[in-house]
């Protein structure tokens, strides 16, 4: 497959089949997760792979976020666990925070989002289905899930990939022709 192919045939997967990744696939997610660019080589990303016991302490810790997030919304909290819970295996990706130095650790952000990306390309080849979440589940921005994988120093979340084997077929979506969003100076 081409890498237009693959650019063009990457989607956000939602649904999984009922079955653990294999260790090969998952290492070979990481490993195309480091091959991506970054910055004067600062390497600046760390994964928290979170499956079986420690997954079942995620979702304790989603439930509690959640219930306290939206008290009045039953339903959107369970529907929102029901999809934790179906997942097989979760990726907390981190960037270094460089002290003293914003503009590097921006950098960094920007090289785990191409780790990130790298993740999720490299997963359409292995036969698996990901997804890069913030919200919700994703629990990027809820200081629990800091705590959760140990409260690593200088380091900041930029994002929770869930990832499984695809249940179903997942809808195309659609992008505006890149001539909307270019300027040609
Ligand atoms: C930074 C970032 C954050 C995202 N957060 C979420 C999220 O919290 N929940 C979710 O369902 N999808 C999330 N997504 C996935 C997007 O919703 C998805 O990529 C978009 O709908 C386009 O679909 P496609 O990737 O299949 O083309 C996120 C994607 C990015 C890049």
């Amino acid at each position: 497959m081409s890498a237009f192919d693959v650019l063009k045939q990457r989607q956000a997967v939602r649904n999984y089949e009922p079955r653990e990744v294999e260790d090969d696939k998952i290492v070979r997610l990481l490993e195309a997760a480091t091959w991506a660019p970054n910055d004067r080589l600062r390497e600046p990303w760390h994964f928290y792979v979170i499956r079986g016991e420690a997954k079942q302490r995620y979702v304790q810790m989603a439930t509690e976020y959640l219930q306290e997030r939206f008290p009045t919304k039953p339903h959107l909290v369970k529907e929102s666990l029901a999809v934790l819970e179906t997942t097989p295996l979760v990726i907390t990706v981190t960037a270094d925070i460089v002290p003293g130095d914003e503009a590097s650790s921006e950098d960094n952000e920007y090289a785990a989002a191409c780790a990130i990306h790298s993740m999720w390309l490299a997963a359409k080849e292995l036969g698996l289905g990901l997804v890069w979440r913030t919200r919700g589940v994703g629990l990027v921005r809820d200081e629990r899930l800091s705590r959760f994988i140990g409260s690593p120093e200088n380091k900041k979340i930029i994002g929770t990939v869930f990832i499984g084997y695809p249940a179903a077929e997942t809808p195309a979506t659609n992008r505006k022709p890149y001539d909307e969003k270019t300027t040609w100076l």
